[in-house]
């Protein structure tokens, strides 16, 4: 991979370790040279479908990067929120806006001793190069029954790296699964990901 911060190298990670560099490279310009000029939507989707099913704090927004989640979630009224993510860089920009009660440094998919948590968000993370279907039995051990999930899954991603699998297996563990696709970028992106989409995932932890 190289260091260069941007979307080809972001989904081109390989490791934690890589993105943690990548990351640390990108924090400071990332609202401005990607959030902005990519027209990226993730963050609000997430918000969105969050706030209309109802979802109520503590929350915690995983791979919460800059903080452009917490930020919606704040203006919707929801909290209080926590902020996850590998990178300090990132969680110092995420501290700066002012909406985190607690910004947690720790991999999503290891075993964390954080929470219970009655929402959990995530937009941007669970994408290629970064985590997958490993991330979420973690996130389940954290969450109160009854919490409610809303996670953006890169489409592309959701297919090859086997969340299908992975929510079709833990039938007994969730409930009210459903999902809604959605573009991850406005008509500003580049035009090697204007048209890419998310699978926005909603269910509750049983
Ligand atoms: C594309 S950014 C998304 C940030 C923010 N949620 C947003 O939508 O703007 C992906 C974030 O996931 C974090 N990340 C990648 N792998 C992770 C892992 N295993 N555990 C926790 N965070 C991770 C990165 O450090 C980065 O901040």
């Amino acid at each position: 991979m190289t260091d260069e911060p941007d979307l080809k190298s972001a989904y081109a990670l390989n490791t934690p370790d890589d993105a943690k560099r990548l990351y640390a490279a990108w924090a400071e310009t990332y609202d401005s040279d990607f959030g902005e000029a990519q027209g990226y939507l993730s963050p609000r989707e997430v918000v969105r479908v969050f706030a209309q099913a109802g979802g109520q704090g503590p929350v915690l927004d995983v791979g919460a990067g800059t903080g452009l989640v917490g930020e919606g979630l704040a203006a919707a009224g929801v909290g209080p929120i926590d902020a996850l993510d590998l990178s300090d860089e990132m969680l110092t920009v995420a501290r700066s806006k002012g909406v985190y009660r607690e910004t947690i440094a720790a991999d999503v998919t290891q075993p964390l001793s954080i929470g219970p948590y009655r929402g959990i968000i995530s937009a941007g993370t669970f994408t290629m190069g970064h985590v997958g279907p490993e991330g979420i039995p973690p996130l389940l051990e954290i969450a109160e029954v009854g919490c409610l999930f809303v996670i953006s899954v890169n489409a592309k991603h959701f297919e090859s790296a086997g969340f299908e699998a992975l929510f079709a297996g833990l039938d007994t563990e969730i409930h009210e699964f459903s999902f809604e696709d959605v573009r991850i970028y406005s008509d500003k992106a580049d035009l090697s990901h204007r048209y890419d989409t998310a699978r926005l995932v909603q269910f509750r932890k049983a």
